[in-house]
């Protein structure tokens, strides 16, 4: 009996495989390491690099390792390339995902977990969002995420499967022991970003947009660590384990932060000057984006323990700055 996580030698995915491996979980990650790192995949965990698009491979594993269950975070996630170049969205998010649930409905597995994205919801009516928001989203990435959704929502009426969606606002932080972190390239996401200004490996911060009805000016979005997130899924897939029915979560931590209040924590936390540019607004980001994510607090017990600034800020800082003389 195993728990499949696919990209689970990305950014969230290695922090979720050490927390499944940490509760005893048997855990068969299958990335195939375009955008994941094979040395991020935590030790316990089995790994086969392969994917999602291939229907054979996929079912290979199911069956060799008797998995029961799926938490499938594979995915393309980089909004701008997804107006450029939407078909590579729609592709590896909703089709070769499409090829993941036929070859679980194959191969009798029917529990997943997914990796959804408050990008579902567009520019908020209100704030914070609650699940029943409209949905609209406002561009390919939002979109191929809600197409799965609705996707595995057929399949469960169905009676396929059992399924849990968890929309996360803004992922950040890294493992509090700096064993994982977050390494993309390019580098899109606002504190990676903000260290890496501080570490001279980019000139300086862009800030997209300094004219929104905010308090200072800035968006405000709302960051939720990665060790809360991994929490969740362990409290999804027990969930589903005991026979709980399908649902739909928001994950964030209910408060948002701007980017200049971003920045001026990191400069108090690690006393250095953070370089920066004001730039103007990028189209379709919104001014705020904050979740309620009341529904998994009160129906799972989840609450966020590490979500506050400094700890996002200061164990993403123990991971960025690991490698660099400071
Ligand atoms: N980072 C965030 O703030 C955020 C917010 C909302 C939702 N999400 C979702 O969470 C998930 C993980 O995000 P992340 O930030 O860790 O991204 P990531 O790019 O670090 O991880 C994704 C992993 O999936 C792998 N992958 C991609 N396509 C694959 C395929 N077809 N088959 C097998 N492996 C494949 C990549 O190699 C990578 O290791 C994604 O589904 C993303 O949409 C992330």
């Amino acid at each position: 009996m195993a728990c499949l996580v696919t990209g689970g030698a990305g950014y969230i995915g290695c922090h979720i495989v050490q927390r499944l491996v940490d509760e005893g979980v048997r855990t068969v990650v299958l990335d195939d390491l375009t955008k994941g790192h094979r040395e991020l995949v935590p030790r316990g965990a089995d790994f086969v690099e392969g994917s999602t698009a291939d229907p054979d491979g996929v079912a290979e594993t199911l069956k060799r390792f008797h998995v029961e269950s799926v938490i499938h975070m594979a995915a393309h996630c980089e909004v701008g390339e997804s107006v450029r170049d939407p078909e590579k969205y729609f592709t590896n998010n909703v089709s070769h995902g499409l090829t993941l649930l036929e070859a679980m409905v194959r191969c009798g597995v029917k529990e997943i977990i997914f990796s959804s994205t408050a990008a579902v919801y567009g520019e908020p009516e209100e704030v914070p969002i609650p699940e029943h928001h409209p949905l609209r989203p406002t561009n390919p990435y939002g979109w191929s995420k809600l197409v799965f959704e609705r996707a595995l929502e057929t399949y469960r009426a169905a009676g396929f499967m059992r399924t849990v969606a968890l929309r996360y606002f803004n992922a950040a932080g890294a493992d509090p022991k700096g064993r994982f972190g977050e390494d993309h390239e390019p580098e899109t996401h606002l504190i990676p970003n903000v260290l890496n200004a501080v570490l001279g490996k980019i000139p300086r911060l862009e800030i997209y947009g300094t004219d929104y009805a905010t308090a200072d000016g800035t968006a405000v979005r709302d960051y939720i660590h990665v060790s809360d997130l991994a929490e969740a899924h362990v409290l999804a897939y027990r969930a589903l384990r005991a026979g709980k029915d399908s649902a739909v979560y928001n994950l964030g931590n209910g408060k948002g932060f701007s980017i200049r209040e971003i920045v001026q924590a990191t400069e108090a936390l690690l006393r250095k000057k953070v370089p920066f540019v004001d730039r103007p607004r990028r189209p379709g980001d919104p001014a705020v984006l904050v979740a309620s994510s009341e529904r998994i607090r009160r129906e799972l017990g989840w609450r966020p323990r590490y979500s506050d600034l400094d700890t996002l800020i200061g164990s993403a800082w123990k991971w960025a700055s690991k490698t660099v003389s400071v």
